[in-house]
This record gives C-alpha cells, structure tokens and sequence, in this order.
C-alpha cells in the first residue's frame, strides 16, 4: 500500500470541490512538486510550465509517444528483453521495431556500435529502460553518453524509461537527464507505481525536451482528459517526502539479498542487481537425473507446474528466468520463512 501520508491525502482531497473535472494536462501543482523532485533528488533543473507534463502512469507515456515520432516504414529501436509497449504501439502506426540484444557480457547494455546503417537512417526513437526492467542493470553516465552521440549523428528521440530509478542499490540513482546534452535529445518517463509504492493509483511525468515534451502533452490531450486531480495532489505529497523511496528501496534491497541468498544455496549464479525489484538469473539447462530444459520456458514450466514457483521466463537474449520480490509479507519473518519455503520445494533438485 502507499505510505500513509500519501493515503490521508488522498481522503482528503477527494472530499474538495475544486478536485473535481477533468485535469486535462495536469495541474501546474504537479509539474512543480516534479521540477523540485527532479531537482532535489538529481540536480536536474527543468522548466514545470515546458518541461514536464504529468501521464497516467508511464505505460501509457510509452504507448502515446509514438504517435508523434512514427510514421510507416520508421524503425523504434528497443531492446530485448524489454518492455514492449513503446514497440507494439510503433507497429500500430506502421513502423518496424529493431530489437537491440541485451547481453550479460556487455552489462546489458544495447550495443549501439552494432546497429545496423540502414536501420540508423530509418530510426526516429531509441527506448531505453534503466535501471532494467528485468534484468536490473544500471545505466552508467559513458553509456548515456554514447546514447547521446548516437541520438545526435542519426537524429533519433531518446526515451529513457526510468520508472525503477528509485529502486537503484549500492549507489546514488542516475537520471539520463542529468547528463550533458541529454536535454537536446530526449525524455525521461517517470513513475509512482515502484518508488512511492503507488502502483494502481496511476501516475507519473514526461520530463525534458521541451519539444517532446509539448508533442506528448499534445497527444495526451487528445487521448485522456487528465489523472484525476485528488491522486495529483496526493502524489505532490509523495514526492515532497523523501523518505519514502529510501524505505521502499530498503525494502526491496533487503529481500533481494535475501533471494539471492537462497537461490545461491539451491546452486543459481546469481547476485544482487543494481537495480528493480527483479532478479535475472541464468535458466538452468535441467535438474540432474531428471528433466533437461531446452528453454527458459521450460525451466519456468517446470518450476511453476512441479515446484508451485513463479518465474517468468525470457529467451530472446539467451535462457534466463526472471524471480521478483514484489510478493506480499508484512514482515521479515514472514519474508524468511517465505524464503525457507522456496529452499523446501527445491531440496531435492540439482540444477545444472
Ligand atoms: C520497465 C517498465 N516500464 C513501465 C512500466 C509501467 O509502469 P506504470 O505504468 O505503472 O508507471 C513498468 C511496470 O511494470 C515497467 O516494468
């Protein structure tokens, strides 16, 4: 649940007048309290009234922004595994996606040297997500560097999804927009769902190039009317507290380490991420004396059919499966003892 400040808010909010009717682009309140958490939390000073401009949470950001880029036989570049959205919404306007290879070896990071000429010339948008959703890797600044070059020599918008930022461990969350002429190329999507825990109350900003920016608010407002005025205001609230996505992040942290821990034991090479609330682990090639898995599908359907274990299975950029720690437990007994159930039902396997 969202902290409870965030909640009284919400109750009383919703009882105001002046809350109701549509919010269209958002109210300016809000790309204020985003300008000062940009500002406070990266150093990145923006212009509320141009530079931002709320969404209903950023999957819908990354469904709309297409439109404004992407005209049939234009390339979206992506990654794989990613988030698809940006991608499927390209192909809803005729345009092909280009799916860039996320590699253990190159710290999952897009390797932009390998782009092929002639998809570069077609390219308008380069989607980005960091830290990773799922393998929570993290973006360093010669990275974004390097996105930014690229974005420059092949005139291609830069959107970098940072809805886990806030979930980044072991060092200080980097936005892309504080790096040196990221500005001139792109936006960052932001979210409250993972970091301020507001997931299901639907809301987040596009923030930076001012001229993206307008292109998104103009598609917005003729796609949505508006997140509801009372979660606006209970998000400024959020976002004005920062101690909540340091306890959120704790949080996160502390059952990462306590499933790596566990999945170590149980013979997975695996180690904390730098950030998400994922964990992306090698597939195992079969369990000795028993079941040899061709896939990471097949390691998940083992699991999930013969062990009652949830994973979700990706295959594109080599076999791995995907644990998450966004499972409910009101306390660290109960995330142990969740913990020593998954060490039970695997007791007896051997993976290979
Ligand atoms: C990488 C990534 N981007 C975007 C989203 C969408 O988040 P929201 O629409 O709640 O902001 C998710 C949610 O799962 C995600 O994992």
């Amino acid at each position: 649940m969202a902290t409870e400040c965030v909640r009284s808010a919400m109750k009383m909010e919703i009882d105001k007048l002046e809350n109701r009717g549509d919010a269209d682009n958002g109210i300016q309140e809000f790309k204020d309290a985003a300008a000062d958490f940009m500002r406070r939390q990266f150093g990145v000073k923006l212009d509320p009234a141009t530079e931002i401009n709320h969404c209903i949470g950023s999957k819908p950001a990354l469904a709309m922004l297409p439109a404004a880029f992407i005209n049939p036989g234009d390339i979206t570049l992506m990654t794989v595994p990613g988030y698809p959205v940006a991608g499927t919404h390209t192909k809803y306007y005729g345009g092909q996606v280009f799916n860039m290879p996320l590699y253990e070896e190159n710290g999952f990071l897009p390797d932009l040297d390998a782009v092929p000429r002639d998809v570069c010339k077609k390219a308008k948008l380069m989607v980005i997500n960091y830290p990773n959703s799922p393998t929570g890797a993290l973006a360093d600044e010669a990275f974004y560097k390097k996105v930014i070059d690229f974005a420059k020599t092949n005139n291609v918008v830069v959107v970098q999804d940072a809805t886990h930022i806030l979930l980044t461990y072991g060092r200080k969350p980097l936005s892309f927009l504080q790096v040196d002429g990221a500005v001139d190329v792109g936006v960052e999507v932001h979210s409250l769902s993972k970091g301020f825990d507001m997931i299901g109350w639907r809301i987040g900003f596009v923030a930076g190039h001012e001229r993206i920016v307008r292109a998104f608010a103009d598609i917005k407002d003729n796609s949505d009317s508006g997140q509801f005025i009372a979660i606006q205001k209970a998000a400024i609230v959020a976002l004005a507290d920062t101690s909540i996505p340091v306890a959120i992040r704790a949080k996160y942290e502390r059952r990462l380490q306590k499933l790596v821990a566990a999945l170590r034991e149980l013979g997975f090479k695996t180690e904390i991420p730098g950030g998400s609330y994922f964990l992306y682990v090698p597939s195992p090639k079969g369990v000795a004396g028993g079941t040899t898995f061709e896939t990471a599908e097949d390691a998940s359907q083992f699991l999930i059919r013969e062990r009652s274990i949830c994973t979700v299975p990706w295959d594109e950029a080599g076999p791995y499966l995907r644990f998450s720690v966004t499972y409910q437990a009101p306390n660290e007994t109960d995330e142990d003892e969740l913990m020593d159930a998954l060490r039970s039902r695997l007791a007896d396997d051997k993976f290979i």
